[in-house]
């Protein structure tokens, strides 16, 4: 779906989680999110915790899995995923504290597999991410699945790409401070979300948007296993989708 403005599509996109957590309330059920973290999708969180503050759009039957952390990251620290999610939108909503998953950038090597594990875990036993909200990379990463990650993958460690840190330089305020790992959901967690709206705007992404789109499925543009998903729409401003 093409916006005219990067505004117009986050509105939408704030539209459709709403009425997905309205649904199951009406159920008496939970709705499970999938969150990304990143500049695109700061106008959609804005736009949801106006739905909470103006409309009484309530999240109390909501359960949030935050999609990726860099590895090592203290949750208090600046450019923290955990900090961004609270920031932007969980300290202005009120989904319960007890069902608020994020990938924990302090885990040590040597329970890392087990935490990744256990975190993939809780998705299942929660029912499975019923939405999941996506950006993507200049890498063509979902997450922070770099070329080379499979449709098997599941949460787990993973060696940032360059071009991912470099991207990131900014926000560390140079590339050396850039962590040089993550802890990401697989390309096969994303995969079993019921239903996945991406997000990408700007022409910075009008490329990799259509070899995500148009290109051939294969591990070197993980966004590209999205064809195979049944119910899986883009969000995209004009420039995002002018190489369409
Ligand atoms: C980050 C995150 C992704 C995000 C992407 C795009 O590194 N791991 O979840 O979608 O890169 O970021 P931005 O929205 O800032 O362009």
């Amino acid at each position: 779906r093409v916006f005219p403005e990067a505004r117009d599509a986050s509105e939408a996109a704030a539209q459709e989680i709403a009425t997905l957590v309205r649904s199951r309330a009406a159920e008496g059920r939970t709705c499970i999110l999938g969150l990304a973290t990143g500049s695109t999708v700061v106008k959609v969180y804005s736009a949801l915790v106006r739905m909470h503050q103006e409309q009484g759009l309530s999240f109390e039957n909501v359960a949030v899995f935050v999609l990726d952390e860099f590895l090592p990251m203290t949750p208090e620290c600046l450019q923290s995923h955990v900090r961004f999610i609270y920031e932007h939108l969980l300290d202005h909503i009120d989904v319960p504290r007890d069902r608020i998953f994020v990938p924990d950038g302090t885990v040590s090597q040597d329970q890392l597999s087990d935490y990744c594990l256990k975190f993939e875990n809780r998705i299942d036993e929660m029912g499975g991410i019923d939405m999941l909200l996506l950006g993507i990379g200049r890498t063509g990463h979902i997450g922070f699945n770099e070329p080379g990650s499979g449709t098997d993958s599941r949460t787990r460690p993973i060696t940032l790409d360059a071009i991912t840190r470099i991207d990131s330089a900014s926000n560390f305020f140079g590339v050396e401070n850039v962590p040089r790992r993550a802890i990401t959901m697989g390309v096969g967690t994303i995969l079993d979300a019921r239903r996945i709206i991406l997000l990408a705007f700007g022409e910075g992404k009008a490329s990799i948007v259509a070899r995500a789109v148009e290109g051939e499925v294969a591990p070197s543009v993980p966004a590209t296993f999205l064809q195979q998903h049944d119910d899986v729409e883009f969000f995209l401003d004009s420039a995002a989708a002018a190489n369409l």
